[in-house]
């Protein structure tokens, strides 16, 4: 187990699920992906995590990201656990979720932080692009649940400033102005961002999101 850094290959997997044995990478094909771990199964936090995620399918859908869980428990204590989820989040699980039980893909991943837990994994989540290289990792302890309405913005962000010259700023959502990316002097930035370019300091610019 090595520290997955930014930039590095996500690293591939087959294990079984609550849809049967999957392999990371042919799951992802050419899509974006989300891959989050959850403490265990029947616990409340994590209850509400799944259905918020499923809830959100549409919107992670639209954004070609296809998303995968993870829980140190078996596959039929999920399919039991599932039930329960759609129950009470009023929602249809409607993505695979790891059955880890010998702690491999969470040993992979370094989700399992001792010093916090020694047997459950912290909510760690990975974004990885369709190149399978890793864009983002966030890690929550177990107590806090997380915002999908943040990880949709921070998809966003990643897609948008994938594919063109600039970065978002903070607590940017989509539709509002970007920043220039420092890299480009503000003369050709004006040719670049037809919408108009915004010099505030020379180092920060502002220009119309470029892709709405
Ligand atoms: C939960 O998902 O609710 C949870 C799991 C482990 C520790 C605390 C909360």
């Amino acid at each position: 187990m090595a520290t997955i850094r930014l930039g590095d290959l996500a690293p591939d997997f087959t294990a079984d699920s609550s849809v049967g044995m999957i392999n990371l990478y042919d799951y992802l094909g050419d899509s974006w992906g989300i891959l989050f771990s959850h403490p265990a199964d029947f616990t409340p936090v994590c209850t509400t995590e799944l259905g918020a995620a499923a809830n959100f399918k549409d919107e992670f859908d639209k954004r070609n990201v296809k998303m995968i869980a993870l829980s140190v428990d078996s596959a039929a204590s999920h399919a039991e656990w599932i039930k329960d989820i759609n129950e009470t989040q009023n929602t249809t699980v409607n993505f695979p979720i790891i059955a880890d039980e010998d702690k491999k893909v969470s040993t992979l991943y370094d989700m399992i932080h001792p010093n916090a837990d020694s047997n459950l994994t912290v909510r760690s989540v990975y974004i990885i692009a369709p190149d399978k290289t890793v864009k983002l990792t966030l890690t929550y302890p177990a107590s806090t649940g997380r915002n999908f309405h943040e990880l949709l913005r921070v998809i966003d962000s990643l897609q948008l400033t994938e594919y063109h010259k600039v970065a978002t700023p903070a607590d940017w959502k989509h539709g509002e102005k970007v920043v220039v990316s420092p890299a480009i002097n503000t003369e050709d930035a004006k040719k670049m961002f037809p919408k108009g370019v915004e010099e505030i300091k020379p180092y920060l610019r502002l220009t119309p999101q470029p892709n709405v």
